[in-house]
């Protein structure tokens, strides 16, 4: 696997697959690879014959600096890791290749609707950062496709949502979450959980399991289900954000959908975990 971290040696590997007819896949992610990314090279192989991997701390959709700093930074292991599982190029950008004027940008790709709720009402500015970064780094790999987690349900709708709005030429493909044996989902941010902290932390999935399976009768009480296991959560040391029930579009959810998810966000310790649980709605009979 060769590594790059520039737009120049990033382009001239690039040209050579393009000129042999090589169909690109991109993995973007902030590295410290686990389990969960590596799934998502798994995804890439699948519909691409060339995976390249990105990674990128992104300053620009961290809302709180403390988070950015202690972010983990692993590049040497990521790359053996990558390496062992079939991606054919590491990029690897510094901020002045991502962002050459600085970070006072001149222009963001500001996503709307699916960027306003749930995430977009804790983390001010995430899904902006987000979104841009993203756009940046389509622009420069122009990949046939590019590969992103379930796990975090709405940040794929607002990939897919930016996409279509922009008109980018590139099929985005979502990957089911990864979890532990537990239950947890994988997450470069488990690891700030203390031993008692991961003990509980799989409540959080239990929780959004229920209450899918409770939700899921088409006269089901939603808010009530909703306070119900955020008050639950609460009490067993967890402080939630957000424990709701959207459509699949992440609307409200309203009679008559056919798909619905609950998605949650909660801080256990210094962790803040995200997850969510898809589910059908049952037909009246
Ligand atoms: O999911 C992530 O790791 C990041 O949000 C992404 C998509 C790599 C953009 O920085």
């Amino acid at each position: 696997m060769r590594r790059v971290s520039d737009a120049a040696a990033l382009r001239a590997r690039l040209d050579a697959w393009r000129a042999a007819g090589e169909r690109i896949g991109l993995v973007p992610t902030m590295g410290n690879i686990h389990e969960g990314h590596l799934r998502l090279v798994d995804a890439a192989r699948r519909h691409a014959t060339r995976v390249v991997v990105s990674v990128f701390v992104n300053p620009t959709q961290f809302d709180r600096a403390d988070d950015f700093e202690r972010y983990p930074r692993t590049l040497e292991a990521d790359a053996a890791a990558l390496a062992g599982c079939g991606a054919d190029l590491l990029l690897a950008p510094t901020v002045d290749v991502m962002y050459p004027d600085g970070l006072d940008l001149a222009a963001y790709v500001e996503p709307t609707h699916s960027a306003r709720p749930l995430e977009g009402e804790f983390r001010p500015g995430h899904f902006r950062g987000m979104a841009t970064v993203v756009t940046k780094l389509l622009n420069l790999v122009q990949p046939h496709c590019a590969v992103f987690g379930e796990k975090d349900y709405q940040q794929l709708a607002v990939v897919r949502a930016v996409v279509r709005e922009l008109l980018l030429p590139v099929e985005i493909i979502g990957v089911p979450t990864v979890r532990e044996p537990d239950g947890l989902a994988m997450s470069s941010r488990n690891q700030y959980l203390t031993a008692a902290e991961r003990a509980l932390a799989p409540r959080l999935y239990a929780a959004l399991q229920a209450a899918a399976r409770d939700g899921a009768a088409p006269d089901a009480p939603l808010a009530a289900i909703e306070a119900y296991h955020t008050k639950a959560l609460n009490e067993a040391g967890f402080r939630v954000e957000y424990f709701q029930f959207r459509n699949a579009q992440l609307a409200p959810p309203a009679p008559g959908d056919d798909r619905r998810v609950v998605l949650a966000a909660a801080w256990l310790g210094k962790a803040r975990l995200i997850d969510n649980q898809p589910f059908a709605v049952a037909r009246e009979r």
